[in-house]
């Protein structure tokens, strides 16, 4: 039996995890679970598995939770002290990390700092605090097992292999909802044709990320710390069809992908399960129906925020942390229908254009970026808002 923990329950990735937890009983119990806004669905998953703890980050919300659940044995707590509280649970063999943004770092480093394995969904903290993150992990003998898909491909074509004669890295990317779009069509996107994933739903900052590419751009810098490969060696290859997760591509040649359906319960499961794979209710993946797959170099012109992040990248430092900043400020106010879709760039470029760079030699130092970060981009967003 697997004790989990569950940050971020009430995601896209928690609900996904909680069908596949469900699904094995007699595996997994869950012991914590953390939600935000969605008290609702919260409290509803609390009566279903049953967890020691729970957390949301506001008090008032707590409340609400508490008084939904009167009459079961849980306890509720608030803020970021409640959401550690979770993840540093004693018992726990296996901490899921599926809050969205960087409000997931402190959470996840938690688990780490308390010995627990990380299954990692939340690739902001490895964007915002990789050298950290790694090095604690490390220090601590944790494991931090990829829950991203392109990762988890790596991680599978990885297996058996010498990590020492692996040539590249190449992450696929569907190419979002505007891979076909003009750049006229582009800049003036709305959030409703944005969040229009083709293959794959998510929640809404991803989904976002993925129309413009930051997606790509943050799971490369995710790649990097994962699988200890220098940027210049994570090629990115847009493959519309969304079937070849990623590949590994070794000294001699041979090319080793992942393919599958593009459904996150496979590498979830992968995460949770590992080394073992776990029977999914999912179609099989038809190639014949399917016919073709393409790829596709991409299009840095169109889309600026993968060659921003790998710069971010090369640069190190606060860097990283600030993009992450800069792109959750940029996204939101997009989803607020306050700065253009073609904006969400801009706003990324100027704030990491007054950002002065420093080395990450501490939590406080990313904890700072961040705040900078956000501060410069808003300010940044809001001018643009004005000159509307
Ligand atoms: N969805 C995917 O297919 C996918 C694939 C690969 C990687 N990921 C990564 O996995 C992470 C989660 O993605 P998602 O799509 O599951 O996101 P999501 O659907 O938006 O869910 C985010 C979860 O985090 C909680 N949350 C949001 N802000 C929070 C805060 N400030 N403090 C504490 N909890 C907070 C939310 O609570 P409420 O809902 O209660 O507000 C929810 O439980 C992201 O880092 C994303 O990049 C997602």
């Amino acid at each position: 039996m697997k004790n989990l923990v569950l940050l971020g329950s009430t995601g896209s990735i928690g609900v996904s995890t909680l069908e596949i937890v469900a699904a094995y009983p007699e595996r997994f119990r869950v012991l914590a679970l953390t939600g935000n806004y969605n008290v609702d669905a919260l409290a509803q998953q609390v009566r279903r598995f049953s967890p020691r703890l729970v957390a949301v980050p506001d008090a008032a919300r707590a409340q609400v939770l508490r008084e939904l659940v009167p009459d079961r044995n849980v306890e509720v707590l608030s803020g970021l002290q409640g959401l550690r509280a979770c993840a540093a649970l004693a018992e726990a063999d296996l901490v899921v990390s599926a809050i969205t943004g960087f409000a997931g770092l402190e959470p996840t480093l938690a688990a780490i700092e308390a010995g627990h394995d990380v299954a990692l969904a939340n690739k902001e903290t490895l964007v915002a605090a990789g050298a950290l993150v790694t090095s604690r992990a490390r220090a601590l003998g944790v494991r931090i097992y990829p829950v991203d898909s392109e990762h988890s491909a790596i991680f599978q074509a990885l297996q058996g292999q010498r990590e020492a004669q692996v040539r590249r890295l190449i992450l696929t990317a569907s190419g979002g909802p505007f891979y076909q779009s003009s750049p006229e069509e582009i800049e003036r996107a709305t959030p409703e044709a944005a969040l229009n994933h083709p293959r794959w739903r998510m929640g809404k900052k991803v989904t976002i990320d993925s129309a413009t590419m930051m997606n790509k751009g943050l799971e490369v810098i995710e790649a990097h710390w994962l699988f200890d490969m220098p940027e210049e060696k994570i090629a990115v290859q847009i493959h519309p069809q969304s079937v070849v997760h990623s590949m590994v591509e070794y000294v001699d040649g041979a090319l080793i992908a992942q393919m599958g359906v593009p459904d996150m319960k496979i590498p979830i499961a992968y995460a949770l399960a590992f080394p073992e794979r776990l029977a999914l209710d999912l179609p099989p993946l038809d190639l014949c129906t399917l016919g073709s797959l393409t790829f596709a170099a991409p299009d840095d012109r169109r889309f600026p925020c993968l060659s921003i992040a790998r710069e971010a990248l090369r640069q190190g430092g606060t860097v990283p942390a600030v993009m992450n900043a800069a792109n959750e400020v940029a996204v939101a106010c997009f989803l607020n229908k306050t700065i253009q879709f073609g904006q969400i760039a801009e706003v990324i470029r100027a704030t990491l254009e007054q950002h002065s760079p420093s080395a990450v030699t501490d939590l406080e130092t990313v904890i700072e970026a961040d705040r900078k970060g956000r501060q410069t981009a808003r300010r940044i967003a809001a001018a643009k808002e004005n000159a509307q």
